[in-house]
């Protein structure tokens, strides 16, 4: 199938222009360096809700625009881990390898290097998120996102079925123990504002109806009610099955980027670099409805 059409919107004068058959668009004639118009974010809101990935080249986004522009989309939630937090701007977390004076990380380094969707563990997980390029390597650190959509529209019937009565148990601490051990342990008072949380294993988008695979080899530890071995196994299976290329956008960063995607319908994952080199991203995460 070929890459839909470019669109322009008579309203916004918005141009959404689809970067794969199933996910990913690009949105141009923008400026998010200013306030945006009602007609600006309901075209941009559609395009979301449509594409699932969205990428504004060539912006420039102060953390206080950033802020800005995200809460349109609903109430923003910080990183669990406050000392990754933006000078002045809680809710925006840098994701980072770059060190302070006293040689700690300022923000999350080898984020998200597994499948997952932003904050699953908790009960109202993330509607999107918005990440920025400040400073990129120049090469690698790219990002992958899979569209659940295009995943759950292929599962095979039988696979289908027996997601459509799961639930998946979505586990921070256990995700930090396996994934993040090269980092300070978790605080008892962290773990606390994550206990285990479970979800339907393929929900309905709130607004657009369409079901999506809500399952992810990174965060969802295991199926509710099986043995915890097979319920992983289950959680692996179809996350491999939701990744495959045929589903996926893969993003190379240029600095001045920002990237918001639909954590409702889509997976992503960090990809590897030389970190020799400086990566410096701001994001904010923005609260969605409980799965359903
Ligand atoms: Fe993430």
């Amino acid at each position: 199938m070929p890459t839909p059409a470019a669109t322009a919107s008579a309203r916004s004068g918005i141009r959404v222009r689809p970067l794969t058959e199933h996910i990913g668009a690009e949105v141009e004639n923008v400026d998010l360096s200013r306030p945006i118009s009602q007609a600006e974010f309901e075209d941009i809101n559609d395009a979301l809700v449509t594409h699932s990935v969205l990428v504004f080249r060539d912006q420039d986004l102060p953390p206080a625009m950033h802020v800005d522009f995200s809460a349109r989309f609903g109430r923003l939630v910080g990183h669990l881990v406050k000392r990754f937090s933006v000078e002045d701007y809680p809710e925006v977390t840098y994701i980072s390898n770059v060190r302070n004076e006293k040689g700690e990380m300022i923000g999350a380094d080898r984020a998200g290097m597994v499948w997952h969707s932003d904050m699953s563990y908790f009960p109202r997980p993330m509607l999107g998120s918005m990440l920025y390029g400040v400073e990129c390597p120049p090469e690698g650190a790219d990002t992958e996102f899979a569209s659940m959509f295009a995943a759950h529209d292929a599962l095979p019937a039988s696979l289908h079925a027996l997601l459509a009565r799961s639930r998946g148990v979505h586990d921070y601490a256990w995700h930090y123990a396996n994934y993040l051990s090269h980092r300070p342990p978790l605080t008892e008072d962290e773990k606390a504002k994550a206990p285990p949380v479970a979800h339907p294993a393929l929900r309905t988008h709130p607004v657009s109806g369409r079901k999506a695979v809500y399952l992810s080899e990174g965060l969802t530890r295991t199926v509710e009610g099986m043995d915890e071995e097979a319920g992983r196994r289950l959680v692996v299976e179809v996350s491999q099955f939701a990744t495959q290329p045929q589903f996926v956008y893969r993003h190379k960063w240029r600095p001045r980027d920002l990237v918001f995607w639909d954590n409702r319908s889509t997976m992503h994952r960090a990809t590897e670099f030389d970190n020799r080199h400086r990566r410096l991203m701001r994001r904010t995460t923005v609260e969605g409805d409980v799965p359903f």
